[in-house]
């Protein structure tokens, strides 16, 4: 690589501004991805600079407001100031690295939606500056660091490698997860040249205990929807297993526990709802949407995809079987649904079966009641709808009770003592006579 370019500085100049922690850092999209890894830089010693278009996240990123579970205010605190927020992207010219997280969502015929991704692109390109480094960190098509936002940032007339530089690294948080979090969760890091890489990496191991270098945003793109992939294919074939159990009247979490004795080859993933978060229902998709582009069909992914997508339905089945049994309807039944999050203890309800779920309900004429400590109030489909108290009254007063999130409140506090019909699709509520698994 040439260092004569102007404004680039010397791979070694580099290092001792990161070394220095004084590499001024921006983030683009202070989301679930962008704000921990924000905080993580500031907290690191970098002054950072947050770049969102919600001016509500700005405010409170300025005003040291938490609106994320996973970050208390306290970080703010640890960050000294150093990390302020800003919807102009005039602050681009000021700032040595960027990282893009903004959202990439699916459209309804599920093709990727790149276009946060190309809307940030370019507004980062319009204020690029000599010496740059660039990093794509939202889940994306294999493919699209190299195809879609390199030409972007070469629209000026600069060229990736040289006087800016460019490559991917996939966020890989698991909202709600106490245990892995920005630095004990290691970072692939695919670089458009080695110079790219080998910048990016040295910026990320300031606050990442194990960085991974690939050979190409490629590789890097693509690992993380084969995580994603490897998750939404071994729930459903846990969602399988159970039902088939359900025909051969065994518990499929028996099952699967006692597979999962066996002490290699074998890592157990349990059924349940459906899929849900912004991730696992999603990631998978875009390969097969790129794939498709060489007439090849990703099987396994559709596969799953039917079944998973599919379990939402079972549920309302089961619902009705159980109701059914007891010589009702859905239909006129007083049902309280516990849990509209997608998973324990997080207020994200994205992609929720949950919601499919209560519409359904709704739709059959069910008078419908749910319970989520972390979900207050639901929009469902026209009506806004409150969440009641988790209380033994509640419980009593339900002809049905049906277990679709296993917040750690329900578990502490198990009111369905007093039910008098369960459907439990989370394997959590003890068996008994009335209690109904998926
Ligand atoms: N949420 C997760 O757990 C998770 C996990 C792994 C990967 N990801 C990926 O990370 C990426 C970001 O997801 P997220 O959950 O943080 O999304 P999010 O919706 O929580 O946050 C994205 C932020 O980007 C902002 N934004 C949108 N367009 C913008 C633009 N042009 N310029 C500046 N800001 C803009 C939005 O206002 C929002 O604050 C996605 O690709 C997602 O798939 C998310």
């Amino acid at each position: 690589m040439s260092t004569s370019e102007a404004g680039v500085l010397s791979a070694a100049e580099f290092r001792e501004r990161v070394a220095a922690r004084e590499l001024r850092i921006g983030i683009v999209g202070l989301g679930y991805a962008g704000l921990p890894l924000a905080l993580a830089f500031a907290e690191e010693g970098f002054p950072v600079v947050g770049i969102d278009l919600n001016a509500e996240r700005v405010a409170a990123v300025n005003e040291g407001r938490s609106y994320l579970v996973d970050v208390p205010e306290e970080r703010y605190v640890d960050a000294q100031g150093r990390l302020s927020a800003t919807q102009d992207f005039g602050v681009v010219g000021e700032l040595d690295a960027l990282t893009i997280c903004v959202p990439t969502p699916l459209s309804k015929t599920r093709s990727p939606d790149l276009t946060y991704v190309i809307a940030a692109s370019q507004a980062v390109a319009e204020h690029l500056t000599n010496g740059q480094v660039v990093m794509l960190q939202s889940t994306t098509y294999p493919g699209t660091t190299q195809e879609l936002v390199l030409p972007i940032l070469e629209e000026g007339g600069r060229t990736v490698g040289l006087d800016v530089f460019l490559g991917y690294a996939p966020e890989r948080v698991d909202p709600g997860n106490a245990h892995f979090d920005v630095h004990n969760t290691p970072k692939l890091i695919g670089g458009v040249t080695d110079e790219c890489r080998a910048r990016a990496e040295a910026i990320y191991a300031t606050i990442v205990e194990q960085v991974v270098p690939v050979s190409s945003p490629m590789v890097a793109e693509l690992a993380k929807l084969h995580e994603n992939t490897f998750r939404a294919v071994n729930i459903a074939l846990a969602n399988e297993l159970a039902l088939m159990c359900d025909h051969l009247g065994v518990s499929a979490w028996e099952v699967i526990d006692a597979a999962a004795t066996k002490p290699f080859a074998f890592l157990p993933h349990y059924p349940g709802p459906g899929l849900g978060g912004d991730c696992i229902p999603v990631v998978p998709h875009f390969l097969s949407w790129r794939l498709r582009e060489y007439g090849y069909s990703a099987r396994m992914i559709d596969a799953a995809h039917e079944i998973n997508a599919n379990m939402p339905v079972h549920v309302v089945h089961k619902i009705a079987d159980a109701l059914n049994a007891q010589g009702r309807a859905i239909k006129g039944s007083r049902i309280l649904v516990l849990g509209a999050a997608y998973k324990p203890d997080v207020h994200d309800t994205r992609e929720s079966p949950s919601l499919q779920i209560m519409q359904d309900l709704l739709a059959r004429g069910a008078d419908l009641r749910y319970c989520d400590p972390w979900v207050p109030t639901l929009s469902l489909g026209d009506s806004g709808i409150e969440s009641v108290a988790w209380t033994t009254e509640e419980v009593d007063a339900a002809d049905c009770l049906v277990m679709l999130t296993a917040h750690r409140q329900f578990i502490d506090q198990p009111h369905w003592d007093k039910a008098s019909l369960v459907v439990d699709t989370r394997n959590v509520i003890p068996a008994a006579e009335h209690v109904w698994r998926i």
